[in-house]
């Protein structure tokens, strides 16, 4: 097992990486200060490792919530479910929400632990890879509106993440795709070697090596940690971990939440990005392309749905957390490895890469 540290003063957590993790009580007891805890869950993953978790946790009161499987049931809607069982079970204070599962549960039952009788500890153990390499780490929590996604949320660190690489295996081909996104976004933006090591070795990843996976794994988790502890509520630099994400929520919300999954939105956001700062002569179109050829080795999409017109598309980001005054902000690539946040996009530049037509036929 290997732990990294999420650097936040008094708030620091540990992040736990390695093989069977998931009943091991060590590794939750010191976390739990009082004598409950909420395994919160879903339909999907509840039946492959709900019974490793509670296994670990035999000295507490441990109740169960198994939420419905989906992106689409992100929302307050089934978010009450988690409040409704909490009351129900007389939760107090010192109780520990503990998220079993993709990003879906773990942004959600942040938010519970976030609002539940105005803030409770809770512990992280996802079981997807981008879980496990992004949405486990950082403390953003929340659920999706109709209008917009993550737009009611919170920051709310865990007390620790248990990442299992283990539950990989169960992962279906293309959640680890989505997952891939995500680890391909921190070689974009911030390390430019590492990206290096994804162009040799994503074959392995894709056929979920379990070296590969952890070195992976650690190393996003690592740049992920970095970034966090400058910038824990994303006044700055934190934006960066945004990359191909305001192209990308977009698609999700103009699909409906669930028809494209977060990390393939995600993956043609960032070719999207690359694509624009291209056009606004930063990155190479040679790293564009070898972008674009990476993004397909992970079994990724390289354009945005075809239906998606630039209206649907600019309309869409303008409900962005990274709006300002009105002006849609981007991240964009200077070069591999060093991204930037701007508003000073040229909108007929913009309009270009937002063409699918242009993106098919000029990458
Ligand atoms: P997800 O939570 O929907 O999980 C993907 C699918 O895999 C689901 O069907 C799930 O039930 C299933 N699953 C989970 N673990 C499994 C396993 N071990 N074996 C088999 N099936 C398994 O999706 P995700 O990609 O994990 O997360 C996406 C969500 O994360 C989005 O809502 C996104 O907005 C959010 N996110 C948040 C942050 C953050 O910083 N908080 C960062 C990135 C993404
Ligand atoms: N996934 C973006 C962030 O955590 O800031």
């Amino acid at each position: 097992m290997n732990t990294l540290t999420v650097d936040l003063g008094d708030r620091s957590y540990p992040i736990f990486i390695g093989s069977g993790l998931l009943s091991d009580s060590s590794l939750y007891t010191p976390y739990i200060k009082g004598k409950q805890a909420l395994i919160v869950t879903n339909t999907t993953v509840a039946p492959l490792y709900l019974e490793q978790v509670k296994s670990a946790l035999t000295d507490f009161q441990v109740d169960v919530v198994v939420l419905p499987d989906g992106e689409q049931y992100k929302n307050l809607e089934t978010l009450n479910q988690i409040f409704d069982t909490l009351l129900e079970k007389q939760h107090n204070r010192t109780t520990t929400l503990i998220a079993l599962g993709g990003g879906v549960v773990g942004d959600m039952t942040g938010f519970a632990a976030a609002s539940y009788q105005r803030g409770v500890n809770f512990i992280q153990v996802p079981t997807t890879l981008l879980s496990q390499v992004d949405s486990s780490v950082g403390g953003k929590t929340g659920v999706n509106h109709p209008l917009g996604k993550n737009m009611i949320g919170a920051f709310h660190q865990p007390q620790c993440v248990i990442a299992d690489t283990r539950t990989l295996t169960t992962l279906p081909e293309r959640e680890l795709s989505a997952g891939v996104a995500e680890v391909i976004k921190y070689g974009l933006i911030c390390d430019s070697s590492f990206y290096g090591w994804l162009q040799e070795n994503t074959s392995l990843l894709m056929q979920c090596d379990s070296k590969a996976l952890a070195y992976a794994i650690e190393r996003s988790c690592q740049d992920k940690a970095d970034v966090v502890a400058q910038d824990e509520t994303e006044s700055g630099i934190r934006a960066i971990l945004n990359l191909g994400h305001t192209f990308g929520h977009a698609i999700e919300a103009h699909q409906g939440y669930g028809n494209w999954l977060h990390g393939e939105a995600v993956g043609a956001g960032m070719l999207m990005a690359a694509d624009l700062g291209c056009r606004m002569g930063d990155i190479s179109t040679q790293e564009v392309s070898e972008l674009r050829q990476l993004l397909i080795e992970a079994k990724l999409p390289v354009v945005g749905p075809v239906d998606m017109s630039i209206i649907d598309y600019t309309s869409r980001m303008q409900v962005d957390k990274k709006v300002l005054d009105g002006r849609i902000r981007l991240v964009l690539l200077k070069t591999i490895g060093e991204a930037y946040i701007t508003s000073d996009v040229p909108s007929d530049l913009l309009n270009q890469t937002l063409s699918a037509g242009e993106m098919l036929g000029q990458l």
